[in-house]
């Protein structure tokens, strides 16, 4: 049924046009089946915080001090990143009063989701405060707190301005130079926003005579410093990344309902911005919006957001993570895109569009454009020209900002296509950090966070995306509020409703063998011939250029290395009596990995041959013959490397009956005991009393 509606949805999404510079691969190759599974029971080096609280979902980093502060509904936390489970942390209770919680109640708002005082906003205002705000049972309050005391202030501001009422809407919000940037819909009723407050020069997005902004989910803003060794004067940038309600063309195509057609957008904002002096007055004259495309738009909501490289904005990119829907509810997929910053400022300084009125829909602006170019930055060639600020445009210039804000073109992913296509799995953010390997390449390290409580850790490479394992983080399953990484701390910390939770970024030893290790891919380990062990890059003591990494290929490095694997358990002795089944375990050590048998050294075994399935738990060799004898060996073959992994030695006795069956008054499978392993129907018909069910080795008879 699944495998169907995939096939079903693979077509859609192959059969559909969509700009992009490289013709599209087929999705199938772009899916990724992470290398490893650690669930819940197998997590190692973890940490735990659980305060008295609920949905820690603002998560606020700061390296230089090692705190991870934290707002939750109702509190706000202050931890030690280097462990956030050490007991040491300080704690703010800020909950809505009782006669709050009810007055929200009786506007008809639900009293066991939305009155109470969930934390949208924690960012540092100065060198001695945090900035907070909070939803506060529908009626939004901030406050500047003691960063060193952690306590909350004897008076507040008021939020509406800068917090959602509603603890579930999209929110984003930076305070940049001590001037507060959000974006949402704030009120109840009011429509989305990106505005600046807490600064000389409050703006806010356009609502006459259209809106900029059309019924916007916002996900994440950034700022650029493209100031920074601009050579032409250029200003930073705020973009924002949201959903929203399309207006433009390309919809009308698809049987959806225009109204509900939503698609992804960057846009942008400069931060010298200080709104027009007639025109435009105390709106932002430099709002441009343009369309996101990852893989069908139709299909797309955008989920998670991060930016890499944001110090340096020629290298500066994006990833992004969407859920690809459909009208097959049951269909869960997600996308992940890459977006350089180069290509998103090229299609800002590209062609706008146009709504026209005669049509009554959107389409290219081909009339001339106004100088100097609408939605752009006061740049130095501007000020020479007598343009010291935005409050100098030209009217001409600011009623086509009104009317154009957004780009004709729209942005693609670098190579044109998705990293990653992967079904059923709903993706909820991600995060990332560049790792920067000894022998020189920096490779994206991304953690990417589930609906249902696991992480995915993958690696960005030429080809795609390499997961290199899943790991369950939550017990109970949970939708992953937050993720943020700490490359001091070496760690990755997750917010979600019930705590908040500390994992390290990698866990090398857990590679026990050279091609191990390569095979991981991990960017944070190498394998150190000197010691013989898989190490952390950064933290290995030795010569460093001296560790083995194969990134890239996942494959070279390990030859003529004498730690290929860890040495093969001694051969084992399997007895067998005639026309029974027996099952030779072996178990693979990573998803990716493939079985292999080899007969008495040479002869490969296939399944379904000559009496042999080959499973993922083993080699089954059903109605044994004494031509079955001789010696099975285990290989795991994955990327081209092989590993003995066990090796038996089967015989097979000519006569069935029990008389011959060996005692069994030592039932230890190792040697130099023979046990005799039958399975299912034979195991049981033979011995009713055997208690060991269809799979695995009838061990248990007396
Ligand atoms: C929510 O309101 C209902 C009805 O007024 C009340 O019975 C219940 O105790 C309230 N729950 C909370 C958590 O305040
Ligand atoms: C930081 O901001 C707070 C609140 O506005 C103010 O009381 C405090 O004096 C400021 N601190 C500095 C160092 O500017
Ligand atoms: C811009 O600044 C320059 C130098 O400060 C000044 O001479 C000029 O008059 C200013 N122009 C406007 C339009 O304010
Ligand atoms: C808070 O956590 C609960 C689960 O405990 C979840 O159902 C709810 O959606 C969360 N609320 C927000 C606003 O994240
Ligand atoms: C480190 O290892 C590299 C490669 O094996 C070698 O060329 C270099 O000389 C070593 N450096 C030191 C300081 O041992
Ligand atoms: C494997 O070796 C055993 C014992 O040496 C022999 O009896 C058996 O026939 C061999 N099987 C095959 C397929 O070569």
């Amino acid at each position: 049924m699944w495998g169907r509606l995939w096939c079903l949805l693979l077509s859609v999404l192959t059969a559909t046009a969509v700009p992009g510079p490289s013709p599209r691969r087929p999705s199938r190759e772009l899916d990724a089946t992470p290398r490893m599974t650690i669930p819940y029971e197998e997590l190692s080096g973890t940490r735990h915080f659980k305060g008295p609280a609920q949905n820690y979902s603002t998560l606020l980093l700061e390296e230089a001090s090692a705190r991870l502060l934290v707002g939750a509904r109702g509190a706000l936390f202050s931890l030690n990143a280097r462990d956030i489970g050490d007991g040491a942390h300080k704690e703010i209770h800020w909950e809505a009063s009782p006669e709050m919680q009810s007055k929200c109640h009786q506007k008809g708002k639900n009293n066991q989701t939305e009155c109470f005082n969930h934390v949208r906003l924690l960012q540092r205002l100065n060198a001695t405060h945090l900035y907070a705000c909070g939803t506060h049972a529908f009626q939004p309050l901030c406050a500047a707190i003691d960063a060193e005391a952690f306590t909350l202030p004897t008076s507040f501001e008021e939020g509406k301005e800068k917090c959602p009422y509603d603890p579930a809407r999209g929110f984003t919000g930076l305070i940049i130079d001590g001037g507060l940037y959000t974006a949402t819909r704030y009120e109840f009723r009011s429509i989305p926003d990106i505005r600046r407050s807490r600064h000389p020069h409050s703006l806010r997005t356009e609502e006459a005579p259209m809106h900029w902004l059309n019924d916007a989910e916002f996900v994440f803003s950034i700022l650029v410093r493209e100031s920074e060794a601009s050579a032409v004067g250029d200003d930073d940038k705020v973009y924002y990344f949201f959903t929203e309600r399309a207006a433009e063309e390309g919809s009308a195509s698809f049987a959806q309902s225009r109204s509900s057609h939503r698609v992804a957008r960057v846009a942008r904002v400069c931060k010298g911005d200080l709104g027009g002096r007639k025109i435009l007055q105390k709106k932002w004259t430099s709002f441009l919006k343009a369309r996101l495309i990852c893989h069908i738009p139709q299909y797309e909501t955008l989920r998670g957001v991060c930016s890499l490289d944001a110090d340096t904005s020629a290298r500066t990119h994006f990833y992004a993570a969407f859920t690809l829907t459909t009208q097959w509810k049951t269909l869960e997929a997600s996308a992940i895109c890459r977006y350089d910053l180069t290509e998103v400022q090229a299609v800002f300084a590209g062609p706008y569009m146009e709504y026209q009125d005669g049509v009554r829909r959107w389409g290219r602006y081909e009339g001339g454009v106004p100088e100097p170019r609408p939605g752009s930055c006061i740049t130095d060639s501007l000020r020479s020209q007598g343009y010291n600020s935005s409050q100098d445009l030209p009217s001409l210039v600011l009623d086509f900002v009104k009317l154009h804000p957004l780009m004709a073109r729209p942005v693609v992913p670098t190579r044109g296509r998705p990293l990653l296509l992967k079904r059923s799995v709903r993706y909820t953010h991600l995060t990332g950090t560049p790792v920067t390997t000894p022998a020189g390449p920096t490779y994206d390290l991304l953690f990417l966070s589930t609906a249902d409580g696991w992480i995915h850790k993958a690696v960005v490479l030429g080809s795609g995306m390499h997961i290199i394992e899943e790991t369950q983080v939550f017990k109970k399953p949970q939708s992953v509020e937050n993720l943020v990484i700490s490359p001091k701390q070496h760690s990755l910390y997750v917010g979600a409703p019930s705590g908040v939770i500390q994992l390290p970024l990698s866990s090398c030893s857990r590679y026990r063998s050279c091609y191990d290790c390569i095979l991981a891919r991990d960017p944070c380990c190498g394998w150190d011939p000197s010691t013989h062990a898989c190490m952390e890059t950064t933290t290995a003591t030795a010569n460093r250029t001296a560790l083995i990494q194969d990134i890239e290929r996942g494959n070279r490095g390990c030859e003529g290395n004498r730690d290929t694997g860890p040495p093969p358990p001694p051969m084992k002795t399997r007895t067998v009596l005639r026309g029974d089944d027996v099952l030779l375990p072996c178990d693979q050590p990573s998803n990716l990995a493939r079985a292999s048998w080899r007969l008495n050294g040479s002869v490969g075994l296939s399944d379904g041959q000559g009496g042999y399935r080959v499973g993922v738990d083993g080699l089954l060799v059903t109605d044994t013959q004494p031509e079955h004898s001789g010696s099975y060996e285990c290989f795991a073959e994955e990327n081209g490397l092989r590993t003995l992994l066990t090796s038996y030695s089967l015989v097979g006795w000519p006569e069935p009956g029990p008389a011959k069956v060996p005692s069994a008054s030592d039932p230890s499978v190792s040697s130099p005991g023979q046990l005799v392993l039958l399975r299912g129907r034979a195991c049981r018909s033979r011995w009713p009393q055997c208690h060991r069910p269809l799979h695995g080795p009838c061990a248990g008879w007396s």
